[in-house]
């Protein structure tokens, strides 16, 4: 991944953010009015519109991903959220404190912390973890995050598989959402960042030693979410939360 891409920088006002990102990624830096539709990478990083944006060529000009911090369609914004959708079936009422161990865009994370969750993030993509990083900066901006003084969730930047191992204190739950080989083709534009993550990451095919980490690490509960026609990833799970394309799996110790 790491000669993939690369910083661009539109002006000299990010410029000093964009040397120290390119410098702690090994990336080069570049001027945006330099790239051409020749240059080698097939992804960038980019200060614009106050955040840090991941843009592919189609996108460098305008547009580009981020990671979202307001509330998905359809969500409470009250705070705390309602534990009422399937994932919060998944992952407990009574369960305080969790760690999500493929944090990626942070979706599921930022959700299950809107909802007075104690999250722990991992990732172990340096890329993503810049994402994730420029995401709880701007989260922590936030009014609501301020006037009740809240604190962003923590990231830790490595493999889960090793880190879950070295916890000092059991989480009630390790949530899972690696990546699984897609069985159709994915149209809908909500899941474009996913497919832009496939594209850079690849699958996660060490996701059996993942679920056997999160096994040994967690107090109570490991939950995993899969598409639908996949097997589950730790054998017969003690519950099944069904979706319309996906499914939470969940383990109980
Ligand atoms: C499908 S995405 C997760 C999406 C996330 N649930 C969301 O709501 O945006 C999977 C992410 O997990 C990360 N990941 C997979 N295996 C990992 C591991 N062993 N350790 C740390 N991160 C991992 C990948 O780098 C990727 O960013």
């Amino acid at each position: 991944m790491s000669e993939k891409g690369a910083v661009v920088y539109a002006d000299d006002s990010v410029l000093s953010a964009s040397q120290a990102l390119a410098e702690r990624l090994a990336w080069p830096l570049l001027a945006l009015p330099d790239l051409s539709a020749e240059s080698p990478q097939a992804c960038f990083l980019c200060y614009r519109d106050g955040c840090l944006k991941l843009l592919d060529k189609q996108t460098l000009k305008k547009g580009g991903l981020i990671v979202e911090i307001d509330p998905r369609p359809g969500e409470q914004h009250s705070y705390p959220a309602p534990k009422k959708d399937l994932l919060a079936q998944a992952i407990g009422k009574k369960t305080k404190s969790l760690i999500d161990a493929t944090t990626g865009w942070a979706q599921d994370s930022l959700a299950l912390f809107r909802m007075g969750y104690e999250v722990q993030c991992i990732e172990r993509s340096p890329v993503m973890a810049e994402l994730i990083k420029d995401g709880f900066q701007r989260l922590a901006q936030k009014d609501w995050m301020k006037n009740r003084q809240l604190q962003t969730p923590t990231l830790m930047v490595g493999n889960a598989i090793e880190l879950l191992g070295g916890l000092s204190e059991a989480p009630d739950c390790i949530y899972l959402d690696p990546m699984f080989p897609p069985k159709r083709k994915q149209t809908a534009a909500t899941r474009k960042s996913m497919a832009i993550l496939r594209d850079i990451l690849g699958d996660d095919l060490d996701r059996a030693d993942l679920f056997a980490a999160a096994w040994r690490a967690t107090g109570k509960r490991v939950v995993v979410k899969s598409p639908d026609y996949a097997e589950p990833l730790g054998g017969k799970p003690s519950e099944s939360y069904q979706g319309k394309l996906l499914r939470y799996d969940v383990y109980l110790k």
